[in-house]
């Protein structure tokens, strides 16, 4: 089978993420995205190469041979022998998906199975099932760090989707899984894509052995279950509990070269007996790395488990009830009150690992701005600066108030004071804090021209309180808004 050839087809017939979205018109679209194909069906009747490829693919609709001839020339007999269609006399089905996929300034095709119970069938999926590109594929591709790298790995490529995107800034990129046809679908998505990328096949890091990378990211089977029963390869380890993600975690640091980067989707639980928190944080004692955890959310067990059962297209069958009860009993002996999901970054220092590793372990359920990359890699510079300057330098040093940065003053009309001063970052993690009259003060002043102590000097004799008093008091703060991102190093 010809994937440049069929690339081509593709580009030709406008079968890109925006044609598809223009063809459909976003009731159609939105629709689809409930998983219900009735709307786009009809918004796909004319039998042009985009509404044929568009039923094959999104909408898995039968076409005749003769539309699926004029949509991908002279490609329908190989793409049947490759597996990828189903020829019944002369109608045409699909048998793998094959479906658009778009970064802002690039178009791509990713090739995964079959997206399940379209139309509200519940067809449960096979073990071995290809998930397509979900939200959480584009949630980690978005928080990766895309600055340019030697080496990159993507740990459960599935189909493929984070290789694309570290093709764009990694000089080579490896792909691992377990899952053989995985691997078989990312492989056909890099090519049809023009991607370098190595795929082998191992659990965890068996694959890559003693290697090393720049950035190392996984979408990993995360799913905190009792590890038995049938088990689907896209979302269960094998592994109980959260048992991957620490795996995942402990051993990252040493596949990481000097500066490198490992991120990570994951779950962990909550257990009586000792915060989340703790229970995180000791995996990466050791570990080299400087650690940002954030919790985006938090499930109770029976949540949870409803949540995976349905995704395994179980709710409403026979065995619905007996695994619901399995899979609850054992959280209650687990002890476990609850299941948090959230990301991992992990920075390996830069200088070997001399200064002692800083790990931030925080609930975040607030509302955020995607692509967070750019602020995970500004967190780990504030907090190699964080950790070079004592007070005597931090005194001295320059900061900025980063660009997004809004003061927000509430109080009664007319009132001289305000009552209350919010400083609120608009973009990014979109953190916010209540300050003083100083805080304000000094973040507003912190244009990189003047020095810390400068500015707290200045702020002392407009305020009339004593320097040293400031000078002391306010240190704390300042490392604090550098910890938070509101001030940056000039
Ligand atoms: C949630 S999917 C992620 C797919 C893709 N990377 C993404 O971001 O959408 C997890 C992938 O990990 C693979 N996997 C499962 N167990 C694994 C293991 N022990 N080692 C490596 N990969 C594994 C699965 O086959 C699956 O492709």
């Amino acid at each position: 089978m010809s994937l440049p050839g069929l690339r081509e087809a593709l580009r030709a017939a406008g079968y890109t993420v925006d044609g598809v979205t223009d063809l459909l018109g976003q009731p159609a679209h939105r629709a689809l995205s409930r998983n219900e194909t009735g709307p786009g069906l009809r918004a796909t009747g004319g039998g042009s190469p985009l509404e044929t490829l568009t039923r094959l693919w999104p909408l898995q609709a039968t076409v005749s041979e003769d539309h699926a001839q004029r949509a991908l020339p002279g490609l329908v007999g190989s793409l049947c022998a490759a597996g990828v269609l189903d020829r019944s006399g002369d109608q045409v089905t699909a048998r793998v998906d094959v479906r658009p996929y778009a970064e802002e300034d690039r178009d791509w095709w990713v090739v995964s199975d079959l997206a399940p119970g379209l139309d509200g069938t519940h067809e449960p999926v096979s073990p071995d099932h290809v998930l397509g590109v979900s939200s959480a594929s584009t949630s980690l591709a978005q928080l990766t760090v895309r600055e340019p790298v030697g080496r990159a790995l993507d740990l459960g490529t599935g189909c493929g989707v984070q290789a694309l995107h570290l093709g764009r800034h990694s000089a080579q990129v490896v792909a691992t899984d377990v899952n053989r046809r995985a691997l078989r679908m990312a492989e056909m998505t890099a090519a049809l894509d023009d991607v370098d990328v190595e795929v082998r096949r191992g659990s965890l890091f068996e694959p890559v052995a003693e290697e090393k990378f720049d950035l190392v990211v996984s979408n990993p089977p995360f799913v905190v279950s009792p590890a038995t029963g049938r088990l689907l390869a896209y979302r269960d380890s094998g592994l109980p509990g959260d048992e991957v993600v620490r795996r995942l975690v402990q051993r990252a640091p040493r596949h990481l070269r000097a500066g490198g980067w490992c991120q990570l989707l994951a779950n962990w639980v909550h257990l009586s007996a000792q915060p989340w928190q703790d229970r995180v944080a000791g995996w990466l004692v050791g570990s080299g790395c400087d650690a940002w955890v954030v919790q985006r959310e938090v499930l109770d067990p029976a949540e949870y488990v409803e949540l995976w059962l349905r995704d395994a297209g179980l709710h409403g069958s026979p065995r619905y009830a007996d695994r619901y009860h399995t899979w609850l009993s054992w959280f209650e002996e687990q002890q476990v009150s609850g299941v948090g999901f959230g990301w991992v970054s992990l920075r390996r220092h830069q200088d070997g690992g001399h200064r002692d590793p800083v790990v931030r372990v925080e609930d975040w359920p607030y509302e955020i701005e995607q692509p967070l990359w750019a602020e995970v890699a500004g967190w780990s510079r504030r907090v190699d600066f964080d950790s070079s300057v004592g007070n005597t330098e931090l005194l001295a040093s320059r900061l900025v108030v980063r660009s997004d940065v809004r003061q927000e003053t509430v109080g009664a009309p007319g009132a001289e004071d305000p009552e209350l001063i919010v400083l609120r970052q608009s973009h990014g993690m979109r953190r916010a804090r209540e300050v003083d009259t100083v805080t304000a003060g000094l973040v507003g002043a912190c244009d990189g021209d003047l020095r810390v102590g400068q500015v707290l000097d200045a702020l002392a004799r407009l305020l009339d309180r004593e320097a040293g008093e400031l000078r002391g008091g306010y240190l704390a703060v300042v490392r604090d808004l550098v910890a938070d991102g509101f001030l940056e190093p000039a």
